[in-house]
């Protein structure tokens, strides 16, 4: 008898390899294989909108694909014995709940943060009846299937030892251990975001989709692209085609009109709100190559005096042709976009860059301006572009701490220098997105990438690894009337020493971390507090799933250690 509770414990079922991790989930222990006719059924009358199909094809693509084993020691094979009598499930049922209109995939992940829905409900029976994912979005059934997805193993080349497989040697059959499964889920925060630079170095957009895919899978909503820098311009404008001509490092190193669409599009579909980054008036010496005009202490030197990194240059914003030159780049870029999120970007201003530039004081004194109050019209007056084109703009904390521009209420502020500039952004009263250097910048640790700082360390070192940026809480130091200001946040990729050959490595599964911050909250569906520990082994899953399609990212421990759950702890 008191062995009992002791057996309970040790048959007590790991959680369900699922990342990010539910907001609620049932499970049970027993097994479910896939039918080899399994299918996914679209259960409305209105035809499926074209990238919900597209998501129900790929999804089935995936599901035998994956090739994923369990990670258990003995892999499959440790589990064959408890699949001889396993129920096979026939069918997914997708059904959209609520009388509102169906729409697309992309058109859900792209209307307005307040506005998305991305909550389902999951159901897998153990009892060979079908699943079923309702949601009220075809969003919300996207991201069900992402779930549904991760529940699936294969059995290797064994299956044909089974009777329904045994007319297919060297089969595989696709199966569940914790069956039955129910899932009530839905993100704790609506902006759950990843940056990548595209300006210190070039991306192709073919690594872009591999990022956006890698992003899909774990539920982060937002690729915030910082597609321009003081580097390079690499962005097609149509209204001033000559910025990435002569801005960009090459003409194979641009994104044409289209392959910005197509970036989009692709991102769309797979859930994802591509918010585009145009950071003004400072890291700007990009555009000196086009319009020499409009950009004050171009590659001065020593560029330490006039920028945070070379080459120094920075607009000349108190002039009014340079705002009029700026408005019309947005407007012609954001007309282009479905996204309702614009970042104007403005961090890092340099106030030296102005000091001796005569056309900039001249226009001050023209102005009859100060300092302050030029680049106050400067935003303010490229805040109106942005909302004249329907959107929201977004900026840099800078603005609103350091510059004190007196930005409109609904302007989205960005935390990067410290986690602790949160608190003064909320006391001001606006609503924020946590990408705090000291627990998400995914470029520190790699040594300083200066030519003559040989023993030197980036600014933002040590490497901030995933438990680190897993153990950052998005409502420290806040009153809870502060609480709503908290839309998300995201980790970040600047790119001084990143390109398509190690961005993988460097992002994944590193990145999966703020996904679940945002996406669970702060508890997990035990009602725990999330916990590295306990994730570890849910993001090894994800990070071999990751891997099975083709995304670069690195393992966590050894293969040993990833097997079993806990026995690589330190102790
Ligand atoms: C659907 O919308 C209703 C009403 O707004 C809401 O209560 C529910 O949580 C939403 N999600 C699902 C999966 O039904
Ligand atoms: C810029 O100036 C030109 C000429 O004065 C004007 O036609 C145009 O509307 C201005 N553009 C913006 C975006 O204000
Ligand atoms: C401005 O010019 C003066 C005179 O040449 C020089 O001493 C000073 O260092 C310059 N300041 C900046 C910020 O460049
Ligand atoms: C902005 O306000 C802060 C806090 O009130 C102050 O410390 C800072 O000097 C101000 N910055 C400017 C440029 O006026
Ligand atoms: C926020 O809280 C942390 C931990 O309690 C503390 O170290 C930090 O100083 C606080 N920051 C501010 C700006 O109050
Ligand atoms: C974290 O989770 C592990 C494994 O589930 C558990 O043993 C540990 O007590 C938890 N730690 C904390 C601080 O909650």
């Amino acid at each position: 008898m008191q062995l009992l509770p002791v057996l309970l414990l040790l048959l007590a079922p790991a959680a369900l390899a699922l990342w990010p991790n539910p907001h609620s989930v049932s499970f049970g222990s027993s097994s479910v294989t896939l039918s080899p006719t399994f299918w996914i059924h679209w259960a409305s009358t209105t035809p499926a909108p074209a990238d919900m199909t597209a998501a129900i094809s790929r999804t089935m693509t995936q599901l035998y694909t994956d090739n994923l084993q369990r990670l258990v020691v003995g892999r499959a094979n440790a589990d064959l014995h408890a699949l001889a009598y396993a129920a096979q499930l026939p069918m997914l049922h997708l059904e959209i709940t609520g009388s509102s209109e169906i729409k697309s995939i992309m058109a859900e992940a792209t209307c307005a943060l307040e506005y998305r829905d991305e909550s389902y409900m999951l159901s897998v029976p153990a009892d060979g009846t079908a699943a079923m994912i309702q949601a009220n979005t075809t969003l919300g059934l996207f991201r069900g299937l992402t779930t549904f997805s991760q529940l699936w193993y294969t059995t290797g080349g064994v299956a044909s030892t089974f009777p329904y497989y045994s007319f297919f040697p060297g089969a595989s059959m696709l199966y569940s251990v914790q069956a039955p499964v129910m899932i009530m889920d839905t993100p704790a925060y609506p902006y759950r975001g990843l940056l990548l630079d595209t300006a210190r170095n070039f991306m192709p957009v073919t690594t872009l989709y591999r990022q956006l895919d890698a992003m899909s899978m774990v539920k982060i909503n937002t690729f915030h692209w910082h597609i321009t820098d003081s580097q390079s311009f690499p962005l097609t404008v149509a209204a001033y085609p000559e910025l990435s001509q002569y801005g960009a490092y090459s003409a194979a190193q641009t994104y044409s009109l289209q392959d910005v669409q197509d970036v989009i599009n692709y991102a769309g579909a797979i859930g994802i709100d591509v918010m585009i980054e145009i950071d003004t008036p400072g890291h700007t010496a990009a555009i000196w190559e086009s319009h020499p005009d409009y950009v004050a202490c171009y590659n001065e030197a020593p560029w330490g005096t006039y920028a945070n990194e070379p080459p120094a240059g920075q607009l000349r914003f108190a002039v009014p042709e340079v705002l009029n030159f700026t408005q019309g780049m947005f407007a012609s870029i954001l007309s282009t976009l479905p996204s309702t999120l614009f970042s104007t970007g403005g961090d890092e201003l340099n106030t030296n860059c102005y000091v001796n530039d005569t056309i900039f004081q001249h226009a001050l004194v023209e102005a009859g301006q100060t300092f302050g109050e030029a680049l106050n019209t400067f935003v303010l007056g490229t805040h109106d572009t942005v909302r004249a084109a329907g959107k929201t703009p977004v900026v840099w904390e800078e603005m609103l701490l350091v510059q004190n521009v007196s930005l409109g209420a609904d302007t989205l502020v960005i935390v990067w220098i410290s986690s602790d500039d949160a608190l003064a952004v909320a006391q001001k009263g606006y609503k924020m997105i946590h990408g705090p250097s000291d627990y998400f910048y995914l470029d520190c640790g790699g040594g300083a990438w200066l030519g003559d700082d040989t023993l030197g360390n980036s600014w933002c070192d040590p490497f901030k690894t995933w438990q680190k940026a897993y153990s950052f809480d998005p409502l420290q130091n806040l009153t809870e009337s502060q609480y709503s200001l908290v839309l998300g946040g995201q980790q970040l990729l600047w790119t001084e020493q990143s390109g398509p050959e190690n961005v993988d490595p460097i992002v994944w599964p590193r990145a999966a971390a703020s996904a679940e911050v945002f996406w669970t909250g702060a508890n997990g569906p035990d009602g725990l507090p999330r916990n590295s520990t306990e994730a570890l082994a849910r993001l090894h899953d994800v990070r071999y799933r990751m891997v099975a399609r083709g995304i670069n990212a690195i393992n966590l421990q050894p293969e040993w250690c990833a097997l079993r759950p806990g026995d690589c702890n330190l102790v």
